[in-house]
């Protein structure tokens, strides 16, 4: 444990009788979720001689996690080369699928929304190709209306407030163009089968971080802003499973 980590552990127990904690990070926006250290992450993976993609794959779900649902996301979507020019993701993190769909479409633009500065170093480090756009945890505001074939987010929507995830969907619709695909996962109620359910209660401190989307709601949601679902697949999470929902916008 580094000196300002145990620091922050020192202080953090001091302060819960007040109900405040101190948390890694740049903002207080509760709508901005913190996530792994980028330099340890990387370390670790570095350690465990795995490709950080790889290392977060098998530390936060399972092996080929990654790849499996980029590869579903190409299947339900009829994702191609021809297809998909421009593309926008929210919360690359550690660009583990944004790799994945830049070898596997090669869009001539792809831009991100990523709010840790740690990982937007190590993203620009390792995919210099990336436009950055300023994330203000919220909004896709720098991204005009219409304006992209793809736009995709994974393990967000779940982990952050459901409002802010709503708040992203509408985005969401209102960047794709007409023809062109979302691609998200949340943790929709279908996802509660028995096994997750009991994980869940076995273990309920480390799952206070996820909310859980109502399916046909969020459906309806989403085809009152042109959004028609195509196709969806269970994939794996830490503690449980999400759902992949692919959709065009009619
Ligand atoms: C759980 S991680 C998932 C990262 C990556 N998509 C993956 O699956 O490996 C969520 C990512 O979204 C970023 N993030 C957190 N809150 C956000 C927000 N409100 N808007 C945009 N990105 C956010 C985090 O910094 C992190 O990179």
């Amino acid at each position: 444990m580094s000196v300002r980590h145990s620091m922050q552990v020192g202080v953090n127990r001091a302060l819960r009788p007040t109900g405040f904690q101190l948390i890694r990070g740049y903002t207080t926006d509760p709508a901005i979720s913190p996530f792994l250290p980028a330099r340890s992450t990387i370390r670790q993976a570095g350690k465990a001689g795995k490709t950080v993609g790889d290392f977060l794959d098998s530390y936060s779900a399972e092996p080929g996690a990654t790849a499996g649902t980029v590869d579903a996301m190409l299947e339900i979507g009829h994702l191609t080369p021809d297809t998909v020019d421009r593309v926008c993701e929210i919360g690359p993190g550690s660009g583990r699928y944004t790799t994945q769909i830049l070898s596997a479409l090669q869009p001539s633009y792809y831009e991100v929304y990523e709010t840790a500065k740690d990982w937007i170093r190590y993203l620009q480090d390792t995919l210099p190709t990336l436009t950055f756009q300023p994330a203000d945890g919220h909004t896709l505001a720098s991204t005009p209306s219409a304006s992209v074939d793809l736009v995709h987010t994974h393990k967000l929507l779940g982990y952050i407030p459901f409002v802010t995830a709503l708040g992203y969907l509408d985005e969401i619709a209102r960047v794709v163009r007409r023809g062109g695909t979302a691609a998200f996962d949340l943790i929709t109620d279908d996802c509660l089968d028995d096994s997750t359910t009991k994980v869940w209660l076995t273990e309920p401190h480390r799952m206070t971080i996820y909310s859980v989307a109502p399916r046909a709601w969020l459906t309806d949601f989403l085809a009152q802003r042109n959004l028609e679902l195509v196709g969806s697949r269970f994939v794996p999470l830490s503690g449980g499973r999400t759902e992949l929902l692919v959709f065009r916008r009619t």
